[in-house]
């Protein structure tokens, strides 16, 4: 595959953050007393807060006001904050650090491209700060995945032309968001659940063979 820059997820990614989400999540339905279950959290993949929020609440049969559904999500993010904040370079994903130093001494401009507020946070202490150009996050945009805008904007942030990324992506919905940004899309997990990517590789540890760098 040919690029000049890499954009990388975050969750699921370079780490696995979902089971933090998860136990947050859990806490948060436990407190409305019904249970969220590992297969109801594969839909909150990818997915923002507020986003994920309203998919719990529906699960759950709940409805909350507006002011009630930001103390729920405040009081959720809290929760995984107490998680995160406990988290360090042994929790990044096999592979992940040794591509994005391949990446960096072949000069490729590297950015982040997550729907997470909190990924500036989780970088840092996965120690990884030093090696992204630029960190489009939760804050950086108005529009969530599917829609192209985080890509788009990391893209700016590098100078790049959008054909000269590569997108790697574990959600359906940040493959989509790739394919609409008009970039190249690398898809980590499961060919099926990921069809429509370029490629599919079952993780970053696999990608200077099966990806390249760039050349
Ligand atoms: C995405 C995760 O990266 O970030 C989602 O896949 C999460 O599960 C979303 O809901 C928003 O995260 P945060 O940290 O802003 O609550
Ligand atoms: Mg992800």
């Amino acid at each position: 595959m040919k690029f000049k820059a890499a954009i990388f997820d975050l969750d699921g990614v370079i780490v696995d953050t979902a089971k933090y989400h998860y136990l947050a999540w859990k806490r948060l339905a436990a407190s409305y007393g019904f249970d969220f279950t590992e297969k109801d959290n594969e839909r909150l993949k990818g997915v923002s807060r507020m986003a994920s929020l309203e998919i719990l609440l529906s699960i759950g049969n709940i409805t909350l006001s507006e002011e009630e559904k930001i103390s729920a999500a405040e009081k959720k993010n809290a929760w995984y904050l107490e998680y995160i904040t406990k988290m360090t370079s042994d929790e990044i994903l096999p592979g992940a650090l040794n591509y994005l130093k391949v990446l960096k001494d072949n000069n490729i401009l590297i950015s982040l491209g997550s729907a997470s507020k909190n990924a500036p946070l989780i970088i840092k202490r996965l120690g990884l700060e030093e090696y992204f150009d630029a960190i489009v996050d939760g804050y950086s945009v108005q529009k969530v995945k599917p829609d192209p805008e985080v890509f788009l904007v990391a893209a700016q942030r590098l100078n790049m032309k959008a054909e000269d990324c590569v997108v790697f992506e574990d959600a359906p919905a940040g493959i989509e968001a790739a394919i609409a940004a008009n970039m190249q899309c690398v898809g980590i997990g499961d060919n099926e659940i990921l069809s429509k990517a370029d490629i599919v590789i079952p993780g970053l540890y696999a990608a200077e063979e099966r990806v390249g760098i760039g050349q």
